[in-house]
């Protein structure tokens, strides 16, 4: 399996011009194809005759379906190997030496007797690319390669050769395997990446995938054209007389281009199954639906999760974290966001043999799955190779709509390669393992009459009511569906809205439904997209953080943005400070709208923040460490290790009260950048009031200082603690910000006077004899842990299983301190977060995700090329590596919001004035190693500003 582009391997060429040509031989260069095909089809009819039962007839080798099915391209045991057992044979080892020993001696005679034809149409090509400086190699299985080519003449043609010798000679896996491609690259000095694959056969196409190739170029010498593009060609030709050097240079840069559009994942594991199914999440915000195959595998995690629908925790049931359960300790009723299940399930038969990926798991199936990030549609084509050679193909494109939230869009078209038997499709939403896969749902209906499907679900606690409507229409082997999605949250009657939904829409308008979602996010791109000369692999990685950046934005105010999105279970849908301090900077300067509407949630939670600050003694307003929809904290108590039982207490939920300063920063943040005067003066003048009586409540005074003691700071390794530098600068903005907003409005005076008060006496720790912020006090008492590379970047739950020792230790979980020049760049000088950086950075084993993009930011500031550009790879490229092992539990926002902020505040140094953003003057100098320049929209004050720093790239 190749995982979706790890894009190390992808960097671009800054020539982008493709750099070298691969071919294969027979068929490709040589008229050969026909002989082995021929020598091939007397060898096994012979084997096939001996082996029929007597008196049946005999279905002989077909010299062109069962050629190109199963020997074509590859070495000859495997060949024999290959068709015999599809007809169900089996061979010793002896037998299929000797077989394939014939076939070779039947074909050097034929040769011998007939010569060596070669294709006049793939000489010339060759010899105009060789004249346009492009290196040229031939490849083959065939043991003969050097001989043929020499008898044939054209062996000065190319600059490296392999033959089935060399195969044997330097233990090179045969074709499908990428080996022989990419050992010919590197004889030809050249990247796969670089480099064009031209290939007849079906197992040297998908080699030439597998290797990661800039081109692949498949020929199709006769009816084998869909079986080169489900494999992966880009572009299929019957004969390359239809190609010239001028077209492949542009196809080669066109896909090179839409690579930065893409992410592909070749093949299926089951171990990574999970890992895909967040990846591919498609979502609009209304809902998000993880990327299960359309026939789930067992073990799949195939949710619907609609935003707002949460029920009552199941502590009980192990279905999200991976090691450990959460009894939340509150019977919240809406503790959990509901994972619903599949809307896109369909089953897929041939002759009553159902095309999936059960059981044995693999076997004679392929499966590449493509995201197109600009279109924001998820694509699967799957070949299912039964044995006997029915071959099927299926493919599949679905997305929800971002033109319409209530709907999500389905298409399968299956297509029978080789046969014309009977194909069975069937579409549904029912649930067969609902009470122990969705424990928070009562199914109250399931109908189905005519082509309309409906199931009415209601949750357990919250009692919110779900109704989905398939409508599928099938026209032969296409079947097309669409599911409207409404709950008691949008209407009080969301049978009947989805039922006129439902009705509403035809069906075979799906390419216009599909075409009008693509706009949509056309619309998206023209504010979001980066673009970076020369690093495709960084522009992809960047595109895909914001497609999942905008997935979970929708029109409902009284939700936002958990710390996985709406593409897994993982903190069971909960919002964090990730969304205010992480993933808001990136909606501002895109999406001021929807940061606006994620405020707005903040602002409708405040009934619940205020009932906590009293709960906690204190007056005004504490939002929830752990919040969803109505404000009440529920972040679990405690959480226990599903392998020994073992309790751990979690003291975020009471102590990391930051999260109310960092909503106020937010308010604030929002209103420079877009000059929005009604929202401060409405909501946001509630949240800063109100947050700063909580404030002032919650200091203790001793005879000249007020003090903020008993918290959790950014980094949870340590509890309980007094004075954390990141809070109380947090406590004196939001105190001081609130009291110039209620003199500028003329209201709150006498209150105002006192949040200065405390603003002013409130203890922040200044900097020690090495320019060094204390963490909180008595963090540099605490004992030296000395932290090992391979302690680094890894999920934290290990850490605490000794959380009472981790909490005397000096070792940091994530950017604590160093949170502050990032949020206040222009408060501390570039020395002061040098000192800062050298003191922190090596005691903080990254234990959150949220780590890695603030070191990055804070190490390019201070001109730390080398470890920006690693803390930066390594946020960016966090999920499509699976950097953290956690992935299958959902993607991670607040890493990508960090990735981008690393890109924009830390590279490019931008700062804001009235004449919109600047970056620094500097920042060319500043960018990513090999990048030219960069180009990107940034939205301020109403405005779109284009920004570009460098060459290469166009607005
Ligand atoms: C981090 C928090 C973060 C939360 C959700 C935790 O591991 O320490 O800072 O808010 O994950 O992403």
């Amino acid at each position: 399996m190749t995982l979706p582009h790890i894009p190390q391997q992808q960097m671009a060429h800054p020539e982008c011009r493709l750099q070298a040509a691969i071919f294969d031989m027979d068929g490709v260069i040589t008229q050969t194809a026909s002989i082995h095909a021929a020598a091939w089809k007397v060898t096994f009819d012979e084997i096939l005759r001996q082996h029929a039962t007597p008196g049946a007839d005999v279905r002989l080798f077909d010299d062109h379906a069962d050629y190109y099915a199963y020997v074509d391209g590859k070495p000859r045991i495997e060949g024999v190997r290959a068709f015999v057992r599809a007809r169900g044979i089996a061979l010793s080892a002896a037998e299929e030496e000797q077989a394939a020993e014939r076939k070779d001696q039947r074909f050097i005679r034929i040769v011998h007797e007939r010569g060596v034809k070669t294709f006049p149409s793939t000489v010339a090509l060759v010899g105009a690319l060789r004249a346009m400086a492009v290196k040229t190699a031939v490849v083959t299985s065939s043991r003969h390669g050097r001989e043929l080519l020499q008898s044939a003449g054209i062996a000065a043609l190319f600059d490296a050769s392999l033959d089935g010798i060399d195969l044997d000679a330097q233990q090179l896996a045969g074709k499908p395997d990428p080996d022989m491609f990419l050992r010919a690259a590197a004889m030809l000095g050249s990247t796969p990446a670089d480099s064009m694959v031209v290939e007849d056969a079906v197992a040297g196409v998908e080699a030439g995938r597998r290797g990661n190739f800039g081109l692949v170029i498949g020929v199709d010498r006769g009816g084998n054209a869909a079986a080169l593009q489900d494999a992966g060609a880009d572009v299929v030709v019957r004969d390359l007389a239809e190609l010239d050097v001028a077209s492949l240079q542009a196809a080669f840069q066109a896909r090179r281009g839409a690579l930065g559009w893409r992410i592909e994942a070749e093949g299926y594991d089951p171990d990574r199954e999970r890992q895909m199914e967040s990846l591919f999440t498609v979502g609009n915000g209304y809902m998000g639906v993880r990327a299960a195959l359309d026939s789930p595998p067992p073990g799949s995690q195939c949710d619907l999760f609609i935003a707002g629908v949460y029920d009552r925790k199941r502590a009980d049931l192990p279905y999200s974290e991976i090691e450990f359960f959460t009894p939340s300790g509150r019977a919240d009723p809406y503790s959990e966001l509901v994972p619903l299940p599949f809307p896109f399930r369909v089953t897929v038969s041939v002759d009553g043999m159902f095309l999936d990926f059960h059981g044995d798991g693999a076997n004679g199936k392929k499966l590449r799955r493509v995201l197109d990030l600009h279109d924001g549609v998820l694509h699967a084509s799957a070949v299912h190779q039964a044995p006997g050679s029915l071959r099927t193909a299926v493919r599949t494109r679905r997305c929800a709509s971002l033109a319409d939230p209530h709907l999500l869009l389905q298409e399968v078209v299956v297509a029978p390669d080789d046969h014309a038997h009977d194909v069975a499709l069937a579409a549904t939403l029912d649930e067969p393992e609902l009470t122990t896969r969705h424990p928070h749902l009562r199914r109250l209906a399931r109908t189905v009459e005519g082509d309309l499907e409906t199931v009415r679900y209601v949750t357990r606690a919250s009692r919110i009511c779900i109704c989905l409507v398939s409508r599928v229409v099938r026209a032969g082997n296409v079947l097309r569906r669409l599911v409207s999605v409404f709950t008691s949250r949008d209407d009080d009657d969301p049978a009947a809205a989805a039922l006129a939904h439902s009705t509403s829409l035809d069906p075979g308008n799906i390419d216009a439904l599909f075409a009008a979602h693509s706009a949509k996010w056309a619309q998206f791109w023209e504010r979001a997209d980066i673009r970076i000369a020369a690093d495709t692999a960084a522009e992809q990685a960047l595109r895909f953080g914001s497609y999942h950046l905008r997935l979970p934005l929708g029109a409902d105010e009284h939700v936002s943005i958990g710390a996985r999105t709406l593409s897994g279970r993982a903190y069971e849908g909960h919002v964090f400070w990730d969304t205010e301090i992480f993933m808001l900077p990136f909606y501002l300067h895109t999406e001021p709208l929807q940061a606006r509407k994620l405020l707005l949630y903040r602002y409708h939670t405040l009934p619940g923040a205020r009932r906590r600050a009293r709960d906690m003694g204190c007056a005004g307003a504490c939002f929830a460490w752990e919040s969803t929809v109505t404000g009440a904290d529920v972040t679990p108590t405690k959480i226990v290790l599903k392998s020994s039982g073992k309790e751990i207490p979690i003291f975020t939920g009471s102590q990391q009260i930051h999260v109310t300063a960092d909503i106020a920063y937010a308010v604030w943040r929002y209103w420079e950048t877009t000059g929005d005067e009604a929202f401060l003066a409405g909501p946001g003048a509630d949240i800063l009031f109100d947050t700063a009586r909580f404030w002032h409540s919650r200091v203790s005074r001793d005879s000249h200082r007020c003090h903020i003691r008993g918290v959790v700071g950014p980094d949870e390794y340590h509890y309980a603690v007094d004075d954390n530098a990141y809070t109380n600068w947090m406590a004196r903005f939001n105190l001081e910000r609130a009291a110039w907003l209620a003199r500028q409005s003329g209201t709150h005076l006498a209150e105002a006077d006192e949040w200065s008060g405390v603003a002013q006496s409130l203890y922040i720790p200044q900097p020690d004899e090495r320019g060094v912020l204390e963490q909180f006090d008595g963090f540099f008492a605490l004992d030296e842990h000395p932290l090992p590379r391979e302690e680094r970047f890894k999920a934290p739950v290990s850490r605490l299983y000794d959380w009472q020792q981790i909490n005397r230790l000096k070792i940091l979980k994530q950017a604590d301190v160093l949170m502050l020049p990032l949020l206040f760049p222009e408060s501390f000088s570039d020395e002061a977060v040098a000192a800062n950086y050298r003191y922190y950075e090596p005691i903080t084993d990254h234990g959150s995700s949220l780590s890695p993009a603030v070191h990055a930011a804070i190490a390019a500031r201070i001109g730390l090329r080398d470890d920006a550009e690693r803390y930066w790879k390594q946020s960016l490229w966090l999920d499509l590596s699976n950097a953290m092992d956690n992935s299958m539990l959902g993607v991670h926002p607040a890493a990508m919001g960090g990735a981008w902020q690393a890109l924009v505040f830390g590279f490019l140094g931008m700062r804001f004035s009235d004449a919109g953003p600047q970056p620094r003057p500097d920042a060319q100098q500043r960018l990513p190693f090999g990048w030219k320049g960069i180009a990107l929209n940034i939205a301020y004050r109403g405005r779109i500003h284009a920004v570009t720093v460098g060459c290469g790239v166009e607005q």
